[in-house]
């Protein structure tokens, strides 16, 4: 099998997983599980599930411990999109292909739909705790998936980043706004993943180093494909960046030297996961075709 074949045989497995996690539309409330799937529903790469289950079996996991995470995160980067997208924020009319939720549910039910997909990340990722015994690695998993999600991290870099728009952002400012809006959830996948397959603290702070530049790499390849792509290859408006006047590394740099920095950036964070000694090839494959993916 080669790496596209076995890519597209584990994200669909990943969506059954995830399926198996949603919310069952049904109740007086039944609008809000609707607009909850909706979004889950839409595809997407399910690049930070991926990550996820690719380093805990990199540290030896085998069980089944890893899944309710894994649609956890899944929950969450969703919710981000969600409110991403909300005219408060960015303001884009398609994600994944389709309208977003606020455009076919109405502001207000998106806003309850992201707020609910992040209750029910953790909702779901505490099932995970009946999985193990003496608890101990799926508390530390559970801290760092809400860590990594709030003030410190995602959520942190969202309110920079939309604090930023129309302004001067330094190089210093700006990456501390995608370690934060688009590492932190990358960081929490492939952290999550170690704690579970029992690495150790060094080892997870290494991964947690590998994520960042992934991370970092990813968002700058985003801002690449913001204007160089198109709607129907990204299932999201281009020249998004543009409109809301936001400062990105293609703005700074220019497109090519940005493209470089995404090598460079994803070069590194291979070297720190080789430097562990444990070895995936897939996830190392994957993170090698993130640097020219087109969407
Ligand atoms: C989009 O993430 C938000 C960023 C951090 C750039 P993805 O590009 O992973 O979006 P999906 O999940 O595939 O839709
Ligand atoms: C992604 O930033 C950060 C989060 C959604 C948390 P963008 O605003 O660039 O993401 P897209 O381009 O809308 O997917
Ligand atoms: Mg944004
Ligand atoms: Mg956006
Ligand atoms: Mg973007």
């Amino acid at each position: 099998m080669n790496f596209k074949e076995e890519l597209e045989q584990k994200v669909q497995r990943i969506n059954e997983v995830i399926k198996s996690y949603l919310p069952r539309e049904e109740g007086f409330q039944k609008t809000l599980m609707e607009a909850m799937n909706y979004s889950m529903l839409s595809g997407g790469k399910r690049l930070r599930p991926l990550l996820m289950q690719e380093t805990y079996r990199m540290f030896g996991g085998t069980e089944r411990v890893v899944e309710p995470f894994m649609a956890a995160m899944e929950m969450i980067h969703t919710h981000s999109l969600i409110h991403d997208d909300l005219p408060a924020l960015d303001n884009d009319e398609y994600r994944r292909g389709r309208k977003t939720t606020h455009v076919v549910y109405g502001e207000a039910m998106a806003i309850l739909a992201g707020d609910a997909l992040l209750n029910y990340a953790y909702e779901t990722a505490a099932m995970s705790f009946s999985m193990d015994e003496d608890r101990k690695r799926t508390t530390e998993a559970f801290r760092i998936l809400t860590k990594k999600t709030g003030v410190y991290g995602m959520l942190g870099g969202q309110c920079v980043d939309v604090q930023s728009e129309g302004q001067a952002v330094s190089k210093e400012k700006l990456d501390f706004i995608y370690r934060l809006k688009t590492s932190a959830l990358i960081e929490a996948s492939m952290m999550v993943g170690a704690v579970l397959g029992g690495a150790t603290k060094e080892q997870v702070s290494i991964v947690e180093k590998a994520a960042r530049d992934v991370g970092l790499a990813f968002q700058i390849q985003d801002d690449i494909l913001d204007v160089v792509s198109t709607m129907e290859v990204l299932g999201k408006p281009v020249f998004s960046d543009e409109e809301n006047q936001k400062t990105t590394y293609v703005t700074i740099e220019g497109i090519e030297k940005a493209g470089k920095e995404v090598e460079e950036i994803s070069g590194r964070a291979l070297e720190a996961l080789d430097s562990l000694g444990f070895t995936n090839p897939f996830l190392r494959e994957l993170i090698q075709s993130l640097v020219h993916r087109e969407k």
